[in-house]
């Protein structure tokens, strides 16, 4: 696994930030996040500078029948180990404040670690769902994946206790002696358990589109945080966000897909120039949203709202 990354703030970044705090002051702001704001957690990225190739599993194969399952499943238990382990950073720490402090009335995030509510994030929308939670496909019965954990030690005590593992994004591990792995089935029905996310070649359930759409509405400006917007499913928020013309900022190491819709883009580490963002709009004191725009629901979480 590669460890945290740290990135020097360049002059040019510093600029941008400048510009960037100059265009989100004063503004109800929306946060959307990808992989980026989480490796410094110890979460691997797809498609960061360093990231190596990977391929992970499509919905249609996970589908395709036990073999495949037996695999996914596997390494998904021996990824959990770090996944399970990983803990709030910076980053994650200072989107939370922005919210406190009234700057940002939402996050929308593509992650799947529930790292946003453990930093205090309190309107999250798991878009991708959540890897802490496991789905049944058959009946929808929804279990935690901390019992599941315990079932599948059960059923296959001491698997890959003696290897170092490598763990991949989302949780899966890259380890290939899956053989003889026993897999779990659904305590209430039998059938087939997939952890509640949403898999490369699935979409995500049309309701929840429409719920981030109304926050982009909602939004003033957009901040982008750690996210190559490669995949559609982040992507069409910035592009909504730049058809109503309000300003959507990017923090990102590395290209976006939608740079060429930013109106500043600031190229750095997210813990750092996050909290500094942070700190700057805070010094501003400019309090953007008020209880009214907040899209909470009775447990805090946008999610929640019908
Ligand atoms: N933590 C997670 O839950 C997790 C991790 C990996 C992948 N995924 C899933 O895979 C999909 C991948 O899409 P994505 O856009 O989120 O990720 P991505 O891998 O496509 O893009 C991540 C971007 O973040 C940048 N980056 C990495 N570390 C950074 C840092 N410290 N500071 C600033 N930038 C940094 C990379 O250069 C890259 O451009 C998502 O849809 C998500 O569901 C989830
Ligand atoms: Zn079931």
């Amino acid at each position: 696994m590669r460890g945290p990354t740290t990135t020097a703030v360049t002059l040019d970044s510093v600029a941008n930030l400048t510009d960037a705090v100059r265009v989100l002051r004063g503004r109800r702001i929306l946060v959307l996040t990808g992989a980026g704001v989480s490796t410094d957690s110890g979460i691997p990225d797809y498609r960061g500078p360093d990231s190596p190739p990977r391929t992970p599993m499509m919905y249609a194969e996970f589908r395709s029948g036990e073999p495949a399952r037996q695999r996914y499943w596997a390494r998904s238990h021996l990824g959990w180990r770090t996944l399970g382990r990983a803990t709030p950073n910076d980053g994650h720490r200072a989107i939370a404040a922005l919210e406190t402090d009234g700057h940002a009335f939402a996050v929308i995030t593509q992650n799947v670690d529930g790292l946003h509510q453990r930093a205090g994030s309190r309107s999250v929308v798991d878009l991708h769902g959540r890897i802490s939670d496991v789905r049944c496909l058959d009946c929808g019965d929804l279990s935690s994946r901390r019992d599941l954990r315990a079932r599948l030690d059960a059923l296959n005590p001491g698997f890959g206790t003696d290897v170092e593992i490598e763990t991949a994004p989302d949780g899966d591990a890259v380890f290939e002696a899956v053989h003889g792995f026993r897999i779990a089935d659904c305590r209430a029905c039998g059938g087939v358990l997939k952890p509640d996310v949403v898999f490369f070649g699935e979409n995500v359930p049309k309701p929840k589109v429409e719920r981030c759409y109304t926050l982009v509405e909602a939004a003033d400006a957009v901040l982008v945080a750690g996210s190559s917007l490669t995949v559609l499913s982040g992507f069409r928020f910035a592009r909504h966000a730049a058809s109503r013309s309000i300003p959507v900022v990017i923090v990102n190491r590395g290209p976006t897909r939608a740079d060429d819709l930013a109106t500043v883009r600031v190229d750095a580490g997210c813990s750092q120039t996050l909290s500094r963002l942070a700190g700057a709009l805070r010094e501003t004191g400019a309090h953007a949203t008020g209880p009214g725009v907040r899209m909470a629901g009775p447990t805090g979480a946008v999610d929640a709202v019908g």
